[in-house]
């Protein structure tokens, strides 16, 4: 799909892709990712408004995620957000 159609979506709130939940895989393996580390930075390439984000944000962990849409940053709840060429960059930094 061109960056265009994207940018679409978001903006006609066509976002069938949107995942509401934690992914389960995620969640279930979370301490394996972990491995005992805090702080771990994870990174999040295309990420919508993943709530993935969030959720490991809230755990304390940083989180970079790049993603065309502003739209779908700002909804991302995740707190910074910079504008890099064409892309967005949103962090966890607080
Ligand atoms: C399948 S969706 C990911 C959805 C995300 N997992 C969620 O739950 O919201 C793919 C995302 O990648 C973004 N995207 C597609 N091509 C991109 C590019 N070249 N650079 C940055 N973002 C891009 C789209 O805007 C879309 O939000």
């Amino acid at each position: 799909m061109a960056l265009g159609e994207w940018e679409e979506r978001w903006q006609q709130n066509k976002i069938g892709f949107h995942q509401p939940e934690v992914h389960k895989m995620l969640k279930k393996n979370i301490d394996k990712v972990l491995n005992g580390r805090t702080g771990v930075r994870f990174f999040f390439p295309l990420c919508g408004k993943a709530v993935d984000m969030k959720w490991l944000a809230d755990m304390g962990h940083a989180v970079v995620g790049v993603e065309i849409s502003e739209k779908a940053i700002r909804k991302s709840g995740v707190l910074h957000q910079r504008r890099r060429h064409t892309n967005y960059l949103c962090d966890s930094k607080k």
